[in-house]
């Protein structure tokens, strides 16, 4: 499919898919909406804590970047697994403004290292931050217990219903530990009762400028008696 790269509200660039007319990031603000969605409802939560995270969808690193920044500042140990099937080419990543935008020319190395890291192995950033990319389809996820935090970044439910389905959402809740957590962007009502459907508790929050609301979904164990069943 046809990509071009286009900038955000907030100056930040994203990858734009023209046949469906959808975007890797939030038109309104690429970084704003990382680090509104995944940072402050999803990584502030485990301050001073080490964390094991799930992306599903790695992109442009968008995502993993900012998480490498804050978890500096969270006081954070990170071991990072982002699953992509279809990976971005040199040049989309090129394009792509992220170190200028977030003003973080000292972690220039760390962007590039994340994306030149081998596919499938685990790359140290520092001592602190692994990342593990996994050129893997989310259908064919099936970690067990593994995970604390889940970026549930996959395309929208318009272009790409059958990724917001209950054997998908199965898989997430399978994958995390016991009381791990799901955040996505995401916020309609077919979504909700899919995570709803395989035993997650779902809270609605604000969502990142431009769009009312959010998902939260936490694993919740008592209520869903096929847990780990697929
Ligand atoms: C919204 S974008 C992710 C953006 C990313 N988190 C970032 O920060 O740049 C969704 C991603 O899902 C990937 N994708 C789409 N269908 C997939 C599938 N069935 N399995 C694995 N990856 C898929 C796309 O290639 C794309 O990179």
């Amino acid at each position: 499919m046809e990509r071009e790269i286009i900038r955000t509200e907030d100056g930040s660039t994203t990858i734009h898919i023209k046949e469906w007319n959808e975007n890797y990031h939030s038109k309104h603000g690429a970084i704003q909406e990382a680090k509104h969605v995944f940072i402050k409802n999803g990584l502030a939560l485990f301050e001073n804590k080490s964390v094991s995270i799930l992306e599903i969808g790695f992109g442009t690193g968008l995502n993993a970047f900012i998480t490498f920044i804050e978890s500096k500042r969270m006081n954070q140990s990170i071991k990072y697994t982002g699953v992509e099937a279809f990976p971005i080419t040199k040049e989309e990543l090129q394009a792509m403004n992220y170190v200028d935008e977030l003003e973080a020319n000292e972690f220039q190395s760390v962007f590039d290292s994340m994306h030149a890291g081998e596919w499938g192995e685990i790359n140290e950033m520092d001592s602190a931050f692994s990342l593990t990319k996994r050129q893997q389809r989310f259908e064919q996820i099936d970690d067990i217990e593994q995970f604390d935090l889940i970026y549930f970044d996959a395309f929208g439910y318009r272009v790409q219903p059958e990724l917001w389905s209950t054997d998908i959402f199965q898989r997430m809740y399978n994958s995390l530990k016991k009381e791990g957590t799901l955040v996505t962007y995401a916020a309609r009502g077919v979504v909700k009762r899919s995570m709803i459907e395989v035993g997650f508790k779902v809270e609605k929050l604000a969502g990142p400028p431009g769009k009312r609301e959010m998902f939260r979904a936490t694993k919740n164990i008592q209520n869903n008696p096929n847990a780990n069943v697929f």
